[in-house]
């Protein structure tokens, strides 16, 4: 092709092939053309002998990681009131601080600086919750389509079981979604998705409502879904001609225009699972959630090997990290205390939490997730974790990263193979 931008990282290289494969090049380079990945090679081809080569030496090239679970508004409160479990969490810490977001000054600050901590973290892809609030939700979505990162953005759907300050009526809830929708129809990189917070905060009109909309604008929705105990009761109370908390989009016609999220998804039934897998969807395990507010744990291997999409999220702020990398850590150490005190489970390998962490949760925002021909070069690199007395493969570089790992291990980021921050 004539004119193109032809660029070349050389350095270890690690990615995910499967979730029981791993691949790792020692010394390897990758090539980019136009931002896509041309190739990956142990030995150069001679045909790119002329093109300059960025060598990292012996720092480890990975794809960058999706979150597709997180809260941006409640950034200020990571690693903070963690003494609740979930309802009264909500209702004493996230509630009163989601209020703020009526304030787009502190809005801005917020969001911006989450921004920048998404990039520095090496997440490139992620699925996002605002509040109820559409001005305080458009900067963000705005602020995310500027900085290029591939995003689903949405306006927080609430109007019951919630304090006055965030409680909407229904037709203000879905003018305003209409208008977030329209605004952002045509973003290219950032776009709007459905919000509906979850069942106890949302009546079946609401959700109805939305529906209609979903299908108007072919838009997806994310969720939570089976969170806890507490809310897939609470959902069948206050929804009881459902079967389960999934069918409550389903009668509602939310599901089947776009991408179906369904947050935590940790105590589900047979029937959540068949709803899930009938429209696409993705389930979304939250490790450090899981133990700070919700106090259960996904059978994660156990819906994997049944065929259920999974993805990570950090779910900031009932988790505290927003780097994906320690959620894959996370994953492998919570699978084996799902394994060891429940019959029937079984632990979840370094590589397979990866390969969700990327490949897996990449898929839903395009050809991201990988360093195959095709995908696009959205990538980081990190520092070899090597002792100097001991040294380790690739792989075992970033397997320790993902355990012990800080933002600033991140060397270089590359979004569509252009160097960023
Ligand atoms: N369920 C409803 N809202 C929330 C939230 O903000 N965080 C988590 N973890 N679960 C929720
Ligand atoms: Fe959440």
């Amino acid at each position: 092709m004539a004119n193109a931008k032809v660029k070349i990282l050389r350095g270890n290289i690690v990615y995910a092939k499967s979730d029981k494969e791993l691949q790792e090049i020692n010394a390897g380079y990758v090539v980019i053309r136009d931002g896509v990945i041309d190739g990956v090679y142990s030995q150069l081809p001679t045909q790119y002998q002329d093109v300059v080569v960025e060598d990292f030496q012996n720092d480890v090239i990975i794809p960058a990681f999706s979150d597709l679970h997180v809260h941006a508004p409640q950034y200020p409160q990571r690693g903070l009131a963690m003494d609740k479990i979930l309802a009264e969490w909500l209702d004493q810490y996230t509630f009163p601080l989601e209020e703020k977001y009526a304030n787009l000054d502190f809005a801005t600050q917020v969001y911006d600086s989450f921004c920048d901590d998404l990039i520095a973290n090496g997440t490139f892809h992620v699925a996002i919750y605002g509040t109820i609030h559409t001005e305080a939700t458009s900067h963000l979505i705005e602020r995310l389509e500027k900085k290029g990162l591939y995003a689903y953005v949405g306006k927080v759907n609430m109007d019951q079981n919630c304090p006055d300050g965030l409680k909407e009526t229904v037709e203000d809830s879905l003018l305003e979604t209409e208008r977030f929708l329209q605004k952002y129809a045509s973003n290219v990189t950032a776009k709007p998705i459905l919000t509906p917070r979850f069942a106890p905060t949302c009546t079946q009109k609401l959700l109805c409502g939305l529906g209609k909309l979903a299908q108007k604008y072919q838009v997806g929705v994310q969720t939570h879904l089976v969170e806890s105990l507490w809310e897939a009761q609470e959902a069948k109370r206050l929804f009881p001609d459902v079967e389960c908390d999934t069918e409550i989009y389903e009668k509602a016609g939310l599901l089947g225009y776009g991408p179906f999220i369904g947050g935590h998804f940790i105590f589900p039934s047979n029937k959540d699972v068949e709803i899930l897998k009938k429209y696409n969807g993705i389930a979304v395990h939250c490790p450090d959630a899981t133990v700070n507010v919700i106090a259960g744990i996904m059978p994660f291997a156990t819906l994997a090997s049944q065929g259920v999409k999974i993805g990570l999220g950090s779910d900031i702020a009932a988790g505290h990290n927003l780097g994906i990398y320690t959620q894959v850590a996370k994953t492998v150490q919570l699978s084996k205390i799902k394994s060891f005190y429940e019959e029937g489970h079984s632990p979840v390998s370094f590589a397979q939490a990866f390969y969700h962490a990327t490949k897996v949760g990449g898929a839903l925002f395009g050809k991201v997730g990988s360093i195959e021909q095709g995908y696009e070069a959205n990538l980081l690199v990190v520092k070899n974790t090597s002792d100097h007395y001991q040294k380790l493969s690739p792989i075992q570089s970033v397997e320790r990263f993902c355990h012990v790992g800080q933002p600033n291990q991140i060397v270089a980021r590359f979004l569509r193979g252009e160097k960023i921050q």
